[in-house]
């Protein structure tokens, strides 16, 4: 399927932001011929630009985005239009300063910056709507325009009366009786009681601050507040034209809002990636490919790539640009995962502005003649020659892992445990390594009431604090109807509310894991254990859950401690299939052992079924394998059998070498 279908092709390209430089039509002419030398075939316009297309109160100057569409689409390349609304002009947040965000310490946000409106403001969403209306009625019919860029990383949260009022009608909507809310939030403790809901506020540094519950149901307000504003801009430029689909770019390891939920609005979903490479790429590589396969699984659909660097960022504490090589290697990346674009930020340096050092395509020195833009324009290159993947039909992963924001912000607002326990990311991104770097492929699900977890093999659940969607029953069944379900520490100790479970744990499905939980320690980071398996010791570091066994088999004991010889690692028989249970944070090598072993027995495919030297992987994208090289080392793989690397032409077989930072796609035969 295509997500573009006015242009189904892989997208190269990226933010390009031409009201920097009006004054300069030479830079602009000269933008075309370099793109078309960059073999880019779609940009990003008009991001931040609303300052340019209404410089005064309703008085639009559309006529320089008429040229740079026009020109651009004179040369082939195609539009991913913008909403302005991530940033807004002085004038408006001088007249209405309505506009502008309230922080959590209840003060108004001044001019400046971005990603900084109200979503409630009337004014602010009545602009909004008149500017997105006049855009489409402009544009929309263009054949040159291909999607709808709506708004830019929309993030955080507004504190004013009206988002107050609207948070308010939010919890009466949700929990009825103030009765019921006193009860979810568990107000009994310290007098935290409301008696009229005018009394609450929401949840902050300088008020009520320690209610964990409080602050789940705010990220989920939050969601809400977020998600009404990108259906209110996409009602705006779908009731011009709806035959242009929305996007809107999502961020890596975020926070502030529940992506499941936020995608339901999206028509599209694409995202900014931005690794840090040149410290640990295998790393990197890893946690990009999981939020790759992240980005997927929110509409079980392709995605694109809507922002990486050509080269370097500007924002980390230490900016390397990318080693020769890791451009085009990084850049399979996503496609690998199921992209079908690539896609920067952005095509040219500005001047000056906070971004004037970060990565562009074209440097200040405005030639093609540097190293990062060749580089780019071999990644164009490549994404021609990969034009066969584009359609090709993907094999749905046999294996899922359960990531659910409500339980990401359970865990973090909770006040126990140590970082350990509570850093779920990283939790869920050591499962997800190690299966990555056998190849095997993995959906996400979230714990909404629609997941459906029958059609896998093996379901993981990462420290699933919190239990909600009764996902309790569904684990049960899967794990009756033959399926083998793995979990962690902390699992099923909260309900979807926030409110410890008055049972033992894990809820619901003590008898499923033959094994129920008693106590969850920790340790300093200075501090080790071990678990012990099969006469062999696996680093245990930061958790060791105390159980108990009831019917379950004891596979992996403690070493040391008052626990030292109880059950770490269990096995139990329920129904058709099985539940594993790891009580302990262990090294990657165990997990790699663990679920090697689980895959092998549930004849889970491998993208290729050869042993793989640590850094290289292998991914399958409709019948192509990308081999990829992150350890910095020339490596060597045995084929199993003969293949065509699509990016080279090159027909290969047995032994082949895999340089530094190299990568190939080996399609059959
Ligand atoms: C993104 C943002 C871009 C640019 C880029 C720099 O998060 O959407 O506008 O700021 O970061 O890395």
């Amino acid at each position: 399927m295509s997500l573009t279908p006015r242009f189904p092709v892989f997208l190269h390209g990226g933010d390009y932001n031409p009201d920097q430089w009006l004054k300069y039509p030479d830079v602009l002419e000269e933008d075309v011929r370099l793109m078309k030398k960059a073999k880019v075939n779609c940009v990003s316009l008009g991001i931040f630009a609303w300052a340019a297309l209404e410089p005064e109160e309703g008085r639009y100057e559309f006529g320089w985005m008429d040229a740079v569409i026009d020109r651009l689409w004179k040369a082939g390349i195609r539009v991913d239009l913008a909403t302005p609304s991530g940033a807004r002009p002085a004038w408006m947040a001088q007249k209405y300063p309505e506009v502008l965000r309230v922080d959590d310490r209840f003060q108004r946000r001044h001019f400046g910056g971005r990603h900084n409106h109200c979503p409630s403001s009337p004014v602010y969403r009545e602009k909004v709507r008149a500017i997105d209306t006049a855009l489409a009625e402009r544009y929309a019919k263009h054949p040159g325009v291909i999607l709808w860029h709506i708004s830019n990383e929309f993030s955080g949260d507004c504190y004013c009366p009206l988002c107050q009022e609207k948070w308010r009608a939010w919890l009466r909507e949700k929990y009825g009786t103030l009765e019921a809310l006193n009860d979810r939030w568990w107000t009994g403790f310290w007098s935290m009681a409301y008696t009229d809901w005018s009394q609450i506020e929401p949840p902050s540094p300088v008020g009520q601050d320690a209610n964990p519950a409080m602050w789940v149901d705010w990220r989920r307000f939050s969601t809400h507040q977020c998600k009404d504003f990108i259906l209110m801009e996409k009602e705006a430029v779908h009731s011009v034209c709806p035959e242009i689909p929305v996007t809107a770019n999502l961020m890596q390891r975020f926070f502030d809002y529940d992506y499941f939920d936020l995608s339901e609005a999206l028509d599209v979903v694409s995202w900014d990636s931005y690794p840090g490479w040149g410290l640990d790429d295998v790393k990197a590589a890893s946690e990009h490919a999981m939020t790759h396969d992240l980005m997927r699984s929110f509409k079980d659909r392709p995605f694109l790539l809507m922002e990486s660097t050509p080269s370097l960022v500007n924002w980390q504490e230490v900016n390397r640009v990318k080693r020769p090589g890791m451009h085009l290697l990084s850049s399979m990346l996503p496609l690998a995962h199921g992209s079908q674009s690539v896609m920067y930020f952005q095509w040219r340096k500005g001047r000056g502005g906070s971004e004037m050092f970060h990565g562009a395509v074209v440097g200040h020195d405005g030639t093609a003649d540097t190293r990062v833009f060749k580089e780019v324009r071999q990644v164009g290159e490549a994404l021609e020659k990969l034009a066969p993947l584009y359609g090709a039909p993907q094999e749905k992963p046999r294996v899922c892992i359960l990531y659910d924001y409500s339980c990401l912000w359970a865990l973090h607002y909770a006040q126990m445990g140590s970082e350990a326990v509570k850093d779920y990311p990283e939790t869920v991104n050591a499962w997800y390594r190690a299966l990555w770097k056998m190849g095997v492929a993995v959906d996400f699900r979230d714990m909404r009431e629609e997941t459906d977890l029958s059609g896998y093999a093996l379901v993981i659940a990462p420290t699933l604090f919190m239990f909600r969607g009764g996902i309790e029953e569904k684990l049960r069944r899967f794990t009756e109807q033959g399926g083998t379900l793995a979990a962690t520490y902390g699992c099923g100790v909260i309900d979807g509310d926030g409110r410890a479970f008055l049972s033992l744990t894990p809820h619901a499905l003590t008898d499923v894991f033959g094994a129920v939980t008693e106590e969850l320690d920790v340790l300093y980071p200075s501090q080790s254990n071990a678990m012990i398996m099969d006469g062999r010791e696996w680093p245990v570091t930061g958790v060791c859950e105390v159980i108990r066994t009831e019917d379950a088999e004891v596979l992996g004991t403690y070493r040391d401690d008052f626990y030292a010889g109880r059950p770490c690692l269990t096995r139990n028989r329920f129904g058709k299939g099985e539940a594993w249970y790891l009580a302990a944070r262990t090294d990657e090598a165990a997990l790699t052992a663990l679920l090697d072993g689980i895959c092998r027995s549930l004849g889970i495919p491998r993208a290729l079924s050869v042993p793989l030297p640590e850094g290289v992987v292998a991914r399958d994208r409709g019948g192509c394998v990308f081999l990829q090289n992150y350890s910095g080392r020339e490596q060597t793989v045995t084929l199993p059998d003969p293949r065509t690397d699509l990016l080279t032409g090159a027909s290969l077989s047995g032994e082949i070498t895999l340089p530094v930072c190299g990568v190939m796609a080996l399609a059959r035969g």
